[in-house]
């Protein structure tokens, strides 16, 4: 995607070939800047920070975090701990737990001679990979969205809401619920997109909004509160959402606030899609609100926010009295049932186990990984 007109990624290796450039999504939007990680101890600290963050940019990141880490030392022992040292980043997202296996699963059978080469030569594949995914969503998702259009008569603009950030600063190129409607854009259906702030964190206000207008896709910023009022009026045609780990039987966990879209979606007849790459299936688990794991971060996220003054200077306030305790939960799971249905890079399917096995059929009982 672009940014300032030029395309580029969100993680790439830099020209010395061995240090791991990212853009720094904390600076967002007041300022577009470039980090270069050069240690594993760097790049667990650019997730734990959410300098780099989306499910599957953390994805990427860990990939490189172990490239880097064997570069020390490049013993079994140091790539267990390396991995070791990433898996604590962030419990929610699955695609940590997937990039980190797919790097084992490659370097263990290596000599410890040849283990580099082969890490930053699989890393970059798996960058290829989830662009190739991110587009195949976008490709997949496009005709529900031309759908939606021709439903409306081609009256005036499509309204779709999104949660978060699930376009390409959550990926390393195209995002997940931004690709269809980046094609959709790009086939000239007027999009308009309801971007949710996405409290505390804010990463609708600030990244989402960023893309978009990098992109010149219309689209407002709304208080995450708005949604259901929107919908009662019309307003929206359909939500499309990205997800951090979806279970074998569909359902979701996404940036907390999703669940309640989703609920007052289901009450108005909204269409409600998940953008779901494969590598954020966990095969492993069913029951998304009693066994996904749900990460709890630093109240401070909730009681100060930051902002840009007139001045442009970038600060922090308070928004909470002193010794005013909060709860800061990351993520919460939207069940199954109202999910509308889920847009993969092998085509779209019910958020079920029969419609997830009918585009993974190699997911058969007994062979989860
Ligand atoms: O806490 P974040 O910013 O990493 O959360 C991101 C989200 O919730 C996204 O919707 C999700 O990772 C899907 S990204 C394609």
């Amino acid at each position: 995607m672009k940014v300032h007109g030029q395309p580029m990624r969100t993680i790439w290796i830099e020209p010395d070939g061995s240090s791991v450039g990212i853009i720094d999504q904390l600076r967002l939007p007041h300022v577009f800047v470039t980090a270069r990680l050069t240690t594993l101890e760097e790049v667990a600290h650019a997730i734990r920070s959410m300098q780099i963050r989306g499910a599957p940019l953390i994805g990427a990141a860990a990939a490189y975090g172990v490239c880097l880490a064997l570069r020390k030392d490049a013993s079994d022992g140091a790539l267990e701990q390396a991995c070791e040292v990433l898996m604590a980043t962030r419990p929610t997202a699955v695609n940590l737990r997937w990039a980190l296996e797919e790097m084992r699963r490659t370097l263990r059978p290596l000599p410890p001679s040849e283990r580099v080469a082969a890490a930053y030569q699989r890393a970059a594949a798996l960058c290829d990979e989830d662009v190739a995914i991110n587009h195949g969503i976008g490709t997949h998702g496009l005709p529900l969205l031309q759908a939606a259009w021709e439903r409306k008569g081609k009256q005036g603009r499509l309204n779709v809401l999104t949660h978060c950030n699930a376009g390409w600063l959550a990926t390393v190129d195209w995002g997940t619920a931004l690709a269809p409607i980046y094609l959709a854009h790009e086939a000239g259906i007027p999009v308009h997109v309801w971007v949710d702030e996405t409290r505390p964190r804010n990463q609708g206000a600030s990244l989402t909004a960023w893309e978009l207008g990098q992109h010149g896709v219309p689209h407002t910023v709304i208080a995450d509160n708005l949604g259901g009022h929107l919908m009662q009026h019309a307003e929206v045609d359909l939500c499309i959402v990205g997800t951090d780990r979806t279970t074998a039987r569909g359902d979701v966990a996404n940036k907390i606030g999703t669940y309640l879209k989703a609920l007052a979606a289901k009450d108005n007849d909204v269409p409600f899609y998940v953008a779901l790459p494969s590598p954020t299936i966990d095969w492993t688990l069913e029951d998304g609100v009693r066994d996904i794991p749900i990460e709890q971060r630093d109240g401070a996220e909730l009681t100060d926010i930051s902002g840009r003054l007139p001045s442009g200077d970038v600060v922090t306030v308070r928004v909470t009295p002193p010794g005013s305790p909060a709860a800061n939960y990351g993520f919460d799971v939207t069940p199954a049932r109202l999910v509308t249905a889920l847009i993969t890079e092998r085509g779209v399917c019910a958020a079920s186990p029969e419609g997830l096995r009918s585009l993974f059929p190699e997911r058969a009982r007994g062979t989860e990984t």
